[in-house]
C-alpha cells in the first residue's frame, strides 16, 4: 500500500496490529423506538433497488415538483440526483416545522462563559431572523441567487441563521472555520469570487474573548491581493450592547448587522424554489496542492442524504435533544448540526466553546441541564475528556441514548470509555466514516440492526457499496487482513458535484485512479477514490487507517502537506519543508516540520520560531507543528522529490522503509540522529 505520508506501515504490519474486537450489541429500549429496527430496510437499500433505494430519503423532504429522473450519469463523473425536482433547503429546515412546532426550540446556544444565559431560538423565532436577514442580504447587499458570500463564524447562532437566509435566496454560502487565519479565510474568498465577507467582533473561547474583527482586515487585504474585492463586511456583535473589539470598523465597507437590520424588522422573503442540482454551498478542504478545494453540495441531494442519514444512524426524532459538539465550520456541523436535524424538526444545540473549559465536566453540565439524549462528537475531543476527567461522566445526571463519532478512527480502548463511562452502557454507539467530499456518512452501522465492534466504521451505509482495492485496482477481499484503498462503487445523492471552477481536478484526484473506461456513461465503471487506507474483516466491518494521500488528520482537522510547506517557505530563511504526521496519544496525529535552511545561515530557535508563526498567519493555529527540525538536507529521489515517508519513519520512531534509491541515502542516519536524540 503507498501510505507516502502516513506512518509507513506496510500491509504485513498492519496484519500484526490487527485484533479483531468483540460486538457489542445496544439495549433493548433503544431498539424498540429507533428509527430503523425493521430489517425490511437493508433490503429496500439493497444494490438490485439502486438508484431508486434514494427516493425515500428524497421522500422525507418537502418538493415544490418532484424530479422525473432519479440519478442521471450522462455526464461522469458528474452525478446529477433527482433531476427536474425543485425544493428550497430553508423550507425544509424552517417553514415546514411551523405549523405543528412553531415554538419549539430549533436551536439553543450555550456560550462559553457558564454565568451567560443559554439562548433559545424557537422554529418560529428561527423563521424571523432568516427572513429578516435574507432581506437584508438582498437589499442591502444586492446579492441574488448563484452569488457566493463567505462567512467567517464561530459557534454562535447567527451562523446557521445565514446559511439559512443564503439558502432561502438560492445564495451559496462558503463558511471558513472561525479558528482559520485570516490569510486562509482570504485565499477562500478570492477563490470563491465573493464580495461579502460576514464575520464576528468577537467570541469567546477558552476563557479568552478573542478579536476576531482583526481577521476580517487580514482577510480582505488578501482576496484582493488575489484579484477579489470585498464590497462589504458584515459584522455580528458578541455582546450588541458593546462594542467588544479594538479593530476598526473601515467606513464604507464595514458594517455592525444590528446597526441596519431593524430597517428589514418583520421582513418576509419568499423561498426561492431552487433546482435539486443547484449548489448549496461550497465547503473548502485541503488537498495534494496548496490550493484548496471548494467542495460544491448541492440542494436536493445533498439535502436528502443528510436527512436520510441523521434519521437512521444518528436516530433522531423530533423530540430529541441532539448535541453535536463539532463546529459549524466543519462539515460534520453543516450536515449534522444544520441541515440533516433541522430539516427533521429536532432540537439542536450549539456550544461556542471549548469543550474542556472551564473544567472536564462542562459538556456533561450542559448535558445534563439541557436534558441531551443524543451526542455526536470526535475521538480528539473523546480522547481529551478521557485524559482530563475520567470520572466526570458518573457525577452527572444525564442519559444519552445514542452517541456518534467521527473525523478519525477511534481507539477500542477510547471507545470503550466512550461507551461505558460516557455512555453509561446505556447508549448505542455510532462511528461515522466519511468525508467533506461526501456530505455524509459513508461507513457506519445502523445502530438497532448492526451491532458495533470498537475501532470498526461498520459496513458500507444503506445504498453505498465500499471496496477496496490494491494498487493495481484488484480487489482486496473482506478477512484477508490486507490493507489497500477504500473506495465507492456507486454514485450517492450526497456526493459531491464538484469542486468550484476546477473539474479536471475534481476528476482527477477522485475518479481517475481507478476509472475502467472514461467514455462509459456507467456508474459502474467510475469508482469514486477516498483517500484513505482501509482493512475489511470477514464479517464486512471495514476498519480506517488513515490518509493515504497528501492530507494529515490532525485532531480531525484535514491539513495538506503542501499548504503547510507553502507556509514555511514564506520565511526568507527556509530553503526547503516537509511536513509529516507523528503519532500522538491526544490528538491522533500531530504536524512536525522539517526545514533546510538557505546557504550559510545557522539554525537557531528563531528560525523555528518564525517558521511556527508563519503557519499560524497563513493557516492559524491548529496547525501549528509540534516541532520544526532544521536538518542539513532532506532524504530526496534522484528526481529531486522530497522522502517524506522516510522523514515520517524517523519521527516516529518506525521502519523507514526501503532507502536504497535514494540520491542520498547517507542523510537518513544524519537525521535520525540528531531528532530521535532531541526526543
Ligand atoms: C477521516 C470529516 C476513521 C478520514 C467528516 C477521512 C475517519 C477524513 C472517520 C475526512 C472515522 C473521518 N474513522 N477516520 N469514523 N471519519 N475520518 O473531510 O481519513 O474533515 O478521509 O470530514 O477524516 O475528513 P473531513
Amino acid at each position: 500500500m503507498n501510505i507516502e505520508n502516513e506512518i509507513p506501515l506496510s500491509e504485513a504490519q498492519i496484519a500484526v496490529h490487527w485484533r479483531e474486537e468483540g460486538y457489542f450489541s445496544p439495549s433493548p429500549k433503544f431498539i424498540g423506538q429507533a428509527n430503523a429496527s425493521d430489517p425490511s430496510i437493508l433490503e429496500r437499500f439493497a444494490e438490485d433497488r439502486f438508484p431508486e433505494c434514494f427516493v425515500e430519503y428524497a421522500e422525507l423532504l418537502s418538493w415544490d415538483t418532484y424530479w422525473n429522473t432519479v440519478l442521471d450519469t450522462s455526464d461522469p463523473p458528474f452525478w446529477k440526483w433527482f433531476v427536474g425536482g425543485r425544493l428550497n433547503a430553508c423550507y425544509n429546515c424552517v417553514d415546514r416545522h411551523l405549523q405543528a412546532d412553531r415554538n419549539k426550540a430549533a436551536l439553543i446556544w450555550v456560550p462559553e462563559p457558564e454565568d451567560e444565559p443559554t439562548r433559545v431560538v424557537t422554529y418560529q423565532e428561527l423563521y424571523r431572523q432568516v427572513n429578516e436577514f435574507a432581506a437584508l442580504l438582498r437589499e442591502y447587499c444586492g446579492l441574488k441567487t448563484g452569488d457566493r458570500v463567505t462567512f467567517h463564524l464561530p459557534m454562535v447562532p447567527e451562523l446557521p441563521v445565514a446559511m439559512l437566509a443564503c439558502a432561502r435566496l438560492g445564495v451559496i454560502h462558503s463558511e471558513v472555520f472561525g479558528g482559520f487565519s485570516g490569510t486562509a479565510c482570504g485565499g477562500r474568498i478570492a477563490d470563491s469570487g465573493s464580495r461579502v465577507l460576514i464575520t464576528m467582533d468577537a467570541y469567546q473561547r477558552g476563557g479568552q474573548l478573542i478579536d476576531h474583527k482583526v481577521k476580517a482586515d487580514e482577510a480582505v487585504a488578501e482576496a484582493a491581493r488575489n484579484g477579489q474585492e470585498v464590497d462589504k463586511v458584515l459584522v455580528f456583535r458578541r455582546y450588541p450592547d458593546k462594542y467588544s473589539s479594538d479593530t476598526p470598523m473601515v467606513s464604507g465597507r464595514d458594517v455592525f448587522v444590528d446597526d441596519v437590520l431593524p430597517e428589514y424588522r418583520g421582513r418576509v422573503v419568499e423561498p426561492v424554489s431552487m433546482p435539486a442540482e443547484a449548489p448549496l454551498f461550497l465547503m473548502y478542504t485541503s488537498g495534494t496542492t496548496g490550493r484548496p478545494k471548494g467542495c460544491e453540495h448541492s440542494t436536493g441531494g445533498y439535502l436528502a442524504y443528510v436527512t436520510g442519514t441523521s434519521k437512521y444512524y444518528q436516530d433522531i426524532h423530533p423530540e430529541d435533544t441532539y448535541w453535536c459538539c463539532a463546529d459549524i465550520g466543519w462539515i460534520t456541523g453543516h450536515s449534522y448540526i444544520v441541515y440533516g436535524p433541522l430539516s427533521l424538526g429536532t432540537t439542536s444545540v450549539l456550544y461556542e466553546g471549548a469543550p474542556t473549559y472551564p473544567d472536564a465536566g462542562r459538556c456533561w453540565r450542559i448535558a445534563e441541564r439541557l436534558h441531551v439524549d443524543i451526542f455526536h462528537t470526535a475521538p480528539t475531543t473523546i480522547r481529551m475528556l478521557r485524559k482530563l476527567g475520567p470520572d466526570e461522566p458518573a457525577k452527572y445526571d444525564y442519559h444519552f441514548k445514542h452517541m456518534t463519532t467521527v473525523g478519525e478512527p477511534i481507539e477500542p480502548e477510547v471507545w470503550r470509555w466512550y461507551h461505558q463511562v460516557v455512555g453509561k452502557g446505556e447508549a448505542a454507539v455510532v462511528d461515522t466514516w466519511w468525508q467533506t467530499e461526501t456530505g455524509g456518512f459513508l461507513g457506519s452501522t445502523l445502530p438497532a440492526l448492526q451491532p458495533m465492534k470498537p475501532g470498526s466504521c461498520g459496513p458500507g451505509a444503506l445504498g453505498i457499496y465500499p471496496v477496496i482495492y490494491d494498487e493495481d485496482g484488484g480487489t482486496v477481499e473482506p478477512g484477508s487482513g490486507r490493507a489497500g484503498n477504500i473506495c465507492i462503487r456507486n454514485p450517492w445523492p450526497g456526493v459531491f458535484q464538484g469542486i468550484w471552477h476546477q473539474p479536471e481536478r475534481f476528476v482527477d484526484t477522485y475518479y481517475r485512479k481507478y476509472c475502467r473506461d472514461k467514455d462509459s456513461k456507467d456508474w459502474h465503471d467510475w469508482p469514486y477514490f477516498a483517500g484513505d487506507g482501509a482493512v475489511q474483516a470477514e464479517d464486512g466491518y471495514f476498519r480506517i487507517l488513515g490518509r493515504v494521500d497528501d492530507v494529515i488528520n490532525v485532531a480531525g482537522h484535514r491539513l495538506g502537506t503542501k499548504e503547510l510547506e507553502s507556509a514555511c517557505l514564506t520565511v526568507d530563511e527556509i530553503a526547503e519543508a516537509a511536513a509529516v504526521p507523528v503519532v500522538d496519544e491526544d490528538r491522533g496525529r500531530v504536524v512536525e516540520m522539517y526545514v533546510s535552511l538557505k546557504p550559510g545561515l545557522r539554525p537557531g530557535k528563531e528560525v523555528e520560531d518564525k517558521v511556527s508563526a508563519a503557519i499560524d498567519r497563513e493557516i492559524g493555529k491548529i496547525a501549528r507543528p509540534r516541532h520544526v527540525w532544521i536538518v542539513s538536507d532532506m532524504p530526496k529521489t534522484r528526481s529531486g522529490k522530497i522522502m517524506r515517508r522516510v522523514i515520517a519513519g524517523i519521527s516516529n520512531f518506525a521502519d523507514v522503509g526501503d532507502v536504497s534509491t535514494l540520491a542520498n541515502p547517507e542523510i537518513v542516519d544524519d537525521i535520525r540522529h540528531h531528532v530521535q536524540r532531541a526526543k
